[in-house]
């Protein structure tokens, strides 16, 4: 049964949420459309994209992120099978609650297709961390971006930067607004809450010579490291390697640990200094980080976590649709170059690496200057349409 929170004269602001890395995002937007004086009317959307207690439940608790007041419950597909799915899903709600805009957050198959279902039925999209390219067409994530921000009517921004690549695609600029990292507020919110490394690495049963101030951490998901042997054993090597210099906690995203299975690669962490975790919470992820000498990873907002924290950040990708992490922030991107990966990690523990500085507006207050400019926005365009009428 749908509970809807008060719903203004021109409908609610429909909040999409798909997977992982979105809730962080939305959930400090969420409080902020509460906050806001007068408050902007939303409902909370979930596709299901994920769905377990590791990728999903424990996310939700940590952030106190409310409970969705829609689940489409889409699971796991084909990148085209899950797209479809959420968008066959998602016209009846927007059907049934004529909301004033479909706000999505970051790139992943739920944000485009809420978007596309939205811009279809001429409801206005609002993107959060917009303007971000890797410019990498590979990735599904590049994909989902630069669509979604094709069709997005009100655009918001992360870092100066964004702004011109809208440009270079033809995004009319006034459409965006530099509101600053919404991540981030979600991690000064809840830092002084993490859960302490040592207590995570001990629940784990983490073994492999893990002390409480010596060792690095690892995330692996993407598909163009995870999904081939050819290139998942090589960077387990090199894992491997570098956790005899700093032993590792690697928390593993499913698909990583199905596909170890798959391809018969358990041999290769046998004998490495490697913890092998379950997803972590959003509590026990920061309490690990902010401890971590390093951090090893393709994530995308983790890019941006070790930048907020000034912990250095290895990232094992070619490139990264978040240069400013490497321009003022922390990370270094090593791609899968053994001889790069192994002289950065020495470098870092020799007492060198990046120190960074944390970015322009990734001050904690984002979310309530998106609240802000949503709230005028809407009023604009509500006072614009009363005109039209009279007009008419
Ligand atoms: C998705 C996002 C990616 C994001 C990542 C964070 C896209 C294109 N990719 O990738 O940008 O960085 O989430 O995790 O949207 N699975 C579970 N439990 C779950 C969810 C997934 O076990 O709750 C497994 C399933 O076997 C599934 C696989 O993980 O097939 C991949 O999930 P999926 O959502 O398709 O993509 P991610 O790789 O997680």
């Amino acid at each position: 049964m749908i509970d809807p929170r008060p719903v203004g004269p021109v409908g609610p602001v429909l909040c999409v949420v798909g997977a992982r890395p979105n809730y962080m995002k939305m959930a400090p937007i969420v409080r902020a459309l509460d906050r806001h004086v007068p408050p902007l009317a939303h409902l909370l959307v979930h596709t299901g994209q994920h769905y377990d207690k590791d990728m999903n439940d424990r996310l939700f608790e940590d952030l106190d992120l409310p409970r969705p007041d829609i689940n489409l419950e889409v699971g796991s597909a084909s990148h085209a099978v899950q797209t479809a799915e959420v968008m066959r899903r998602f016209e009846p709600v927007i059907d049934a609650h004529r909301p004033a805009c479909v706000l999505v957050v970051g790139d992943v198959n739920s944000t485009l297709a809420c978007a596309l279902v939205a811009a279809k039925k001429a409801v206005p999209v609002v993107h959060v961390e917009a303007g971000l390219r890797s410019f990498d067409r590979t990735m599904p994530e590049e994909i989902n971006r630069v669509l979604t921000d094709q069709i997005s009517d009100l655009l918001f921004t992360t870092e100066r930067t964004a702004r011109d690549n809208l440009a270079r695609e033809g995004v009319d600029p006034a459409r965006a607004c530099f509101v600053g990292n919404v991540m981030i507020d979600s991690l000064r919110a809840h830092l002084a809450h993490a859960v302490p490394a040592a207590r995570t690495l001990a629940r784990c049963g983490a073994d492999a010579g893990l002390t409480e101030d010596a060792f690095g951490v690892v995330t692996l998901h993407r598909p163009s490291n995870v999904d081939s042997p050819g290139t998942l054993a090589p960077l387990l090597g090199v894992l491997a390697e570098a956790s005899r210099r700093l032993p590792l906690a690697f928390a593993m995203h499913p698909r990583t640990r199905r596909n170890i299975e798959a391809f018969g690669l358990h041999d290769v962490l046998e004998d490495a200094r490697i913890a092998v975790l379950p997803p972590q919470g959003y509590l026990e992820m920061l309490g690990l980080m902010s401890s971590a000498r390093l951090v090893l990873t393709d994530s995308g907002g983790i890019q941006e976590e070790t930048t907020a924290l000034g912990v250095p950040c290895l990232t094992l990708r070619e490139n990264t649709e978040r240069p400013l992490t490497v321009e003022q922030g922390t990370n270094t991107i090593v791609g899968s170059d053994r001889a790069l990966i192994l002289r950065t990690v020495e470098e870092i523990l020799g007492g060198g690496g990046k120190r960074g500085r944390v970015p322009e507006l990734w001050d904690g207050h984002a979310a309530s200057r998106i609240a802000e400019r949503l709230h005028d926005w809407l009023a604009e365009r509500a006072g614009a349409r009363e005109l039209a009428c009279e007009v008419a």
